[in-house]
């Protein structure tokens, strides 16, 4: 294995399909989501035929598509890291206030939590501009580079300092946090650099608040205030507001959006006291149940250890931040000495810690998952919109039944329709609506089914729109269970009667929007996935 001369061996009891699984979703997350075969291949080192069997496996997880050469990331692997934003909680108390700090300054607003001597995103309300670089749910920043990293460390041990140096040694260029740029050599006059990183963190600590004056890159300027945990006082996360040097000097963010700021901080440390305890969800019982299954049906190419290695991240949630092995072994089915390697191989790999009781025995030790969770796959799909999560199933759909396919919303007049995607069929007379056109909604299957109040299963329209032409449409749903787009095939009078389409097509649309729904679902629990 070709691991960098710093990580540690792992321990004999690690489980090797399951550190070569993280590593296949680490190189394919910094690849922004997608990878030939090949290309993983040469970024892991591992064996070619080792790379087939992980992505096979990965595919049957649901947490890649294998589109030809490519293996690309899908929805389903946020699942993972909503596991660590579930638990971590401070997402669903806070998010709101984050969001509408940025409303009423029309800036970013972000919330970070520390992650070793980096710090990691668990929410962005990002304002679109021209001028802006915007990070992802799950990025990672080096701490002395950034605005929230002076906070941080102002809770180091001299072990984290220790720790920050070495790293700072070993890559003084950055090039171990794939979201920054790298350190450019000259930084502008007047502006700090990251060796100020002591001072700015001594001069941190007592006006609780930190700058960053393009650190990152030239114009990105940020002001970060501390969100402290009621209870313990200690630092939970640090919300920044990020703007451009062409609207807000970072002197001029002190001066006029931190105290906003800090009243919004303020708001949130009120929301953390008042916070009902986590509603632990249902336990999911009998997750590792198919594994076997599949290994039946895949044979060689399924490498059950690392599937249910995996299902291990999925039982950690809201109400459930800390397990225990017994725990972890009831709420996965896997028999406690494989929850158990597979725990051993998180704690090494940095994806879960040992949570509270070091003093415990082993058996009562209870685990909580890190920040370095969001690194299996979170943020390029953080950034993903109902058309992208469609297109896939929908050329699965237009394979299926041999006819063009769409997804359609409804505009904001409401009197029309839109279509977002669309997947043709390789009929000669096929139904020529592109992504973009507008159609009546009154007179298309997708606009009618979207224009009622309680939206029917299905609608069906028969030579309305133009002649010769059929379309059946289906709802989606979004996570509330309100209708936020249709599903829609067209055909035409000569290829089917109505009964045909209700019995061949409709099924087929039916188990489709379901599927859309599952990683609309899962994309949206904690990002917010635009409809078009
Ligand atoms: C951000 O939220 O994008 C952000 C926050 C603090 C920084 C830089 C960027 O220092």
């Amino acid at each position: 294995m070709p691991l960098p001369d710093s990580t540690p061996t792992p321990p004999a009891e690690a489980v090797a399909p399951l550190m070569r699984g993280v590593a296949v979703l680490h190189r394919l997350t910094e690849a922004s989501g997608v990878l030939s075969l090949s290309a993983l291949e040469r970024a892991t080192g591992l064996a070619r035929s080792t790379v087939d069997r992980i992505v096979a496996t990965l595919a049957r997880m649901g947490y890649v598509r294998l589109d030809g050469r490519d293996a690309t990331l899908t929805p389903r692997v946020m699942e993972l890291g909503n596991a660590y934003l579930a638990a971590l909680r401070l997402p669903a108390l806070l998010s709101g206030r984050a969001d509408a700090l940025a409303d009423e300054l029309d800036e970013s607003v972000s919330l970070a939590v520390a992650d070793g001597d980096g710090i990691r995103f668990v929410h962005q309300a990002t304002r679109r501009r021209a001028m802006s670089l915007s990070f992802r749910i799950g990025d990672l920043l080096p701490a002395e580079r950034t605005a929230p990293g002076p906070l941080f460390a102002t809770e180091w041990t001299p072990e984290e300092w220790a720790a920050w140096r070495t790293r700072r040694q070993q890559d003084p260029h950055n090039r171990d946090f794939p979201a920054v740029p790298p350190v450019v050599r000259q930084p502008p006059a007047g502006t700090a650099t990251s060796d100020d990183f002591e001072r700015r963190t001594t001069g941190a600590a007592s006006p609780d608040y930190a700058l960053d004056d393009q650190l990152i890159e030239p114009g990105l300027v940020a002001v970060s205030v501390p969100v402290r945990d009621p209870r313990t006082g200690r630092i939970a996360c640090v919300a920044s507001v990020v703007s451009h040097t062409s609207r807000h000097t970072a002197a001029d963010l002190r001066d006029t959006l931190l105290p906003r700021l800090r009243t919004a901080v303020a708001t949130m440390e009120e929301d953390l006291r008042q916070a009902p305890p986590p509603e632990s969800g249902p336990s999911r019982t009998g997750l590792a149940v198919w594994t076997g299954a599949s290994k039946q049906e895949l044979g060689r190419e399924f490498v059950e250890s690392l599937a249910r290695g995996l299902t291990v991240l999925t039982a950690f949630g809201e109400g459930r931040a800390e397990l225990t092995l017994t725990e972890v072994a009831k709420a996965t089915g896997l028999a406690r000495a494989t929850a158990r390697r597979a725990l051993i191989t998180y704690e090494h790999l940095g994806l879960v810690t040992a949570a509270g009781g070091a003093g415990a025995g082993p058996a009562h030790r209870a685990f909580a998952l890190t920040p370095r969770v969001l690194s299996l796959g979170f943020p390029p799909l953080s950034r993903t919109s109902l058309p992208r999560i469609a297109v896939p199933h929908l050329r699965t759909l237009t394979d299926a039944v041999q006819e063009t396919t769409a997804l359609a919303v409804l505009t904001e007049s409401g009197d029309e329709i839109q279509y977002t995607a669309r997947v043709p069929a390789s009929h000669v007379m096929s139904v020529d609506v592109r992504p973009g056109s507008r159609l009546p909604a009154d007179r298309t299957a997708a606009g009618r089914l979207l224009l009622e109040g309680t939206p029917a299963t299905y609608t069906l329209t028969d030579e309305e729109l133009e002649q010769g032409v059929r379309a059946i449409a289906v709802p989606i749903r979004d996570r509330t269970g309100r209708v936020i787009a249709a599903l829609n095939a067209a055909t035409h009078v000569a290829r089917r009667t109505t009964e045909e389409c209700v019995r061949d097509i409709l099924p087929a649309l039916r188990s489709t929007a379901s599927h859309i729904e599952a990683d609309l679902h899962t994309a949206s629990r904690f990002t917010r996935v635009p409809l078009t």
